[in-house]
């Protein structure tokens, strides 16, 4: 497929995806007089009650994906876990942005990890596991305490288990379920933090600023900036981040996640790579000058990219599961603004929204 033009107003992009991250880049497509079409194979997708089209189907159905692609002008996805050979095959129809490159990295925590340190980058200590045999060898090389993941499918803390010493390795090998997973070594960081970024069609690079990052039960809670950083440190992240985007050609917005150490004024370490539009970048809706899905439907369409600078100190929580009930509370605060993602049943875990507030 040649690079097309720059999308005009009134066009419309496709979104393989519907949940939040869909939803909220439909919104911000409205603004900028954008259509969107998404596509999901889930019939109750939060994305469809605010866009403009819908499609359900499954990834698979290769009649859907086209009459899909005949209607849009330009096509991305706001979930990491669409089968590669669906946005390939829509490759040969529309411009897809992100392509399946990024795609196909980002799916596998091996290939991540490789990429990261063919750019120089550190990462935890790793290696492949398929069985008993390979885990043993992968503990005597890497040793405890370490973290087995499943290579693929993983979120929230899911497809993980924890490796105290040796004799808790034939549990976690069970949680893998039979799929290939990936021992790291276990990294004492003293924060999380993120770098998300956007790369534009003609390679220009807007990070946004270094973003520090709370979880709870493995889920986000917290996100806020400035992120307790040094200087060089989150220089470093945004080095990585940059040269990642470049290595996978990539156009939209995406997030790094990163360990950091604080020892001698402050080391990253890359934890992993989300080819979208990231939950620790929603902060950005209220406290940056361009949000994260504007910023990225600009991307798409072939637009310039937005100034990505924060306007000042801002937090994001997270209203996860039964957490959401307390919405109205978060009201009280005239300065806070609530994001609710449309999604009707409240279950443990599930995130129901957020508030972004800005500090100071
Ligand atoms: N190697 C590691 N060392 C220390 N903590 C880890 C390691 N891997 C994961 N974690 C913790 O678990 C969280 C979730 O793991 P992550 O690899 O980001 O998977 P996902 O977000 O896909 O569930 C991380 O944000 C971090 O808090
Ligand atoms: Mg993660």
């Amino acid at each position: 497929m040649p690079k097309a033009a720059a999308l005009s107003p009134g066009d419309t992009i496709g979104i393989l995806g519907g949940g939040q991250l869909g939803r909220m880049l439909a919104l911000a497509a409205a603004r900028l007089g954008l259509n969107c079409h998404i596509y999901a194979p889930e019939a109750d997708s939060p994305a469809f009650q605010v866009c403009a089209a819908h499609t359900v189907a499954a990834y698979t159905d290769q009649a859907a994906l086209a009459a899909f692609a005949a209607k849009v002008q330009a096509i991305t996805y706001e979930f990491e876990n669409v089968p590669v050979e669906t946005v390939r095959f829509l490759e040969g129809l529309k411009p897809v942005r992100p392509g399946a490159k990024a795609l196909e990295v980002a799916q596998d925590r091996l290939c991540e990890k490789d990429l990261a340190r063919s750019l120089g980058a550190r990462t935890a200590d790793y290696a492949r596991v398929s069985d008993a045999a390979s885990l043993n060898a992968a503990l005597a090389q890497i040793g405890t305490p370490a973290v087995l993941k499943t290579t693929r499918f993983g979120y929230d803390g899911k497809g993980q288990a924890k490796i105290m010493t040796p004799a808790d390795a034939p549990a976690a090998l069970k949680a893998m379920k039979g799929q290939e997973a990936i021992l790291e070594s276990f990294v004492s960081f003293d924060r999380e933090v993120s770098v998300v970024a956007a790369r534009g069609c003609d390679g220009a690079f807007a990070p946004f600023e270094v973003t520090e990052n709370e979880h709870r039960n493995h889920i986000l809670h917290r996100s806020s900036v400035p992120a307790n950083i040094s200087e060089a440190a989150a220089r470093d992240a945004i080095e990585i981040a940059r040269k990642i985007a470049g290595a996978l050609d990539y156009v939209g917005v995406f997030a790094v996640e990163f360990f950091l150490i604080d020892a001698q004024g402050g080391a990253v370490i890359v934890n992993e790579i989300a080819p979208r539009v990231h939950n620790s970048g929603h902060w950005t809706q209220d406290g940056a000058i361009t949000c994260q899905f504007e910023q990225h439907m600009r991307a798409v369409a072939g637009w310039p990219l937005g100034d990505a600078s924060s306007i000042g100190p801002a937090e994001m929580i997270n209203l996860v599961g039964p957490a959401a009930a307390h919405w109205r509370d978060y009201l009280k605060d005239g300065r806070a603004h609530l994001h609710l993602y449309g999604k009707r049943e409240i279950r443990e875990g599930r995130k129901m929204g957020h508030v972004n507030r800005l500090l100071g």
